[in-house]
Order: structure tokens, then sequence, then C-alpha cells
């Protein structure tokens, strides 16, 4: 039997290329609202010795996380590594007004933090003990930036690390990696363009904006057997954009 990586947001972007990597090892499953979205990345991963299947669920919605995580284990099956990548700024200009201000924030903090808790709480009875992997992608912001959305990735921080130390025991690690810019995604939707891309690019020292690869790297190396010693810790990869320029 293969291991068996989750993927949350696979479908597309920072998801898609971790799922990429890591079905060099694992059977991956990639998990998403937007069926035909899944489908397709699904197909275009899998190959001769690769398995990559798609489970479509709303992960903000406690009974689709169950029908998804009764549906992965099916079988007793073991998870061996849980990407929480599923996430975004659902809420990029602040408000005003105090009513619509109000649904900013809820929208944000549900929409990154219940994916993250709900689909980790549904899979842990079925987490490889010892061994297995929890990654949670969360942001710079949660440092620096848009604040209903940098808050809600901050909320995931002491989450991740109370985890950690209640799975030590059980041989469990669980990380977070904390990327700054990353184009090539869909997650500036309409605000994308070549100016906005240039100007974010300039934000690191090293003079380049992030890459889906390069997230994918990291993630890998923390779901990989060498990683056994790094639990606990937010990681983040942004090019030494929050250190700044000195
Ligand atoms: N790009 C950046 O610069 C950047 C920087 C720092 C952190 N991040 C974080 O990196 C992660 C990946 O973002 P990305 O840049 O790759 O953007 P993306 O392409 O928009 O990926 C987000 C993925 O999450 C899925 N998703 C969102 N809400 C979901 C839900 N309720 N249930 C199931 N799936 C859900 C989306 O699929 P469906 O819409 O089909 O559900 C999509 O595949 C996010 O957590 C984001 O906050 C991104």
């Amino acid at each position: 039997m293969p291991k068996l990586a989750v993927v949350s947001g696979g479908g597309t972007g920072i998801g898609r290329a971790i799922a990429e990597e890591l079905a060099a090892e694992h059977e991956v499953v990639l998990l998403g609202r937007r069926a035909e979205v899944l489908r397709r990345t699904a197909e275009e991963l899998s190959g001769e010795h690769r398995l990559v299947r798609a489970v479509v669920a709303d992960l903000c919605e406690p009974d689709e996380v169950r029908r998804a995580a009764d549906e992965i284990t099916a079988g007793d099956r073991t998870v061996d590594v849980l990407v929480n990548n599923a996430g975004g700024n659902f809420a990029p200009q602040p408000a005003e007004d105090l009513s619509t201000l109000r649904e900013q924030y809820l929208r944000n903090l549900g929409g990154n933090v219940l994916p993250v808790v709900l689909l980790t709480q549904a899979l842990l009875p079925a987490l490889r003990r010892p061994g297995g992997r929890i990654v949670t992608v969360t942001s710079i912001a949660a440092f620096r930036g848009n604040a209903s959305y940098g808050a809600a990735k901050a909320a995931l921080h002491p989450w991740s690390t109370e985890l950690a130390a209640r799975l030590a025991g059980a041989g469990i690690t669980v990380n977070v990696v904390a990327p700054g810019y990353v184009g090539g995604t869909e997650f500036y939707r309409d605000r994308m363009t070549p100016e906005f891309h240039r100007q974010r690019s300039a934000q690191a020292p090293v003079g380049r904006g992030g890459t889906v690869a390069d997230v994918a790297g990291l993630v890998g190396y923390l779901a990989g057997a060498t990683a056994g010693f790094v639990t606990g810790q937010i990681i983040q990869i942004n090019g030494g954009a929050l250190m700044g320029r000195g």
C-alpha cells in the first residue's frame, strides 16, 4: 500500500504544486470545492507511477468534512501526510462600514481557520503514529499585511504549536509554512497585473517573488522522513520580505 498524502486546496496554485511534489512518493488526495478543477488537476498529475485523486468538499462545512474524511480513510486507511493549504483572502479591501467590516472578519476567519481545524480534527485518528506529518500553510500576512486575512492566518499559529505539543509523544510532527508573495496562483484574482507582480516581487531583498515550487519544496521537506525532529515550528519563506532591505 503506498503512503497517503492529503492536500486541501490541491486543485490550484500552491496546493497543486505541493500535490505534485508529494505524488512522487505518495498516493495523493486533492480536496477543494470545484469538482471540475480538481478532476482536471488529478488527471494531469496522475501518471504511470503516480496516483492522484479528487475528493470534493467545502471544508468550512462539518458534514462535508466528515464525508470527505470517511471517503479518504475508507478501509481503515492511514494518512501519512496532511497538508492544510486551502484558504485565501476573502476580503482584501477593509470596509469603513461596521456591518461590512464585521462580515469581512468573519469571512476571513471562517474561510481560513475552519478548513484547517475541521479537516485536521476529522483526520487525526487516521494519522500515522509514529511518523505522521501535518503541515499548515499560513502567510506573511500573519506578521504584516491585510488585517482580517492576517488575523485569520495568525490564529493558526498557536493552534499549530499547541497541536504539535499534544502530538509529539505520538510521533506526529506539526508545522506551519508561512509564505510571502507567490505569483501564478488564483489568490490575487483580478488584483493581479504585471505592475502588481513587479511591486510585490520587489519587496523581497532576493529580488524576486516566490514560486509555487519554492513553497512545495519546503512542504515536501517537512513531510519527509528526514524532518522528524522538526515540530512546532512556523517557518517563513519570503525571500527576506519580512526583514526588509535593512
Ligand atoms: N499566493 C500567495 O501569495 C500566498 C501567500 C501566502 C499564503 N498563501 C496561502 O497559500 C494557500 C494557497 O493559496 P494559493 O496562492 O495557491 O491560491 P489559490 O490558487 O486560490 O488556492 C486556494 C485553494 O484553496 C481551495 N479552497 C479555498 N477555500 C476552500 C474551502 N472552503 N474548502 C475547500 N477548498 C477550499 C481553493 O479551491 P476551491 O475554490 O475549488 O475550493 C483553491 O484550490 C492559501 O491558504 C493562501 O492563503 C498564498
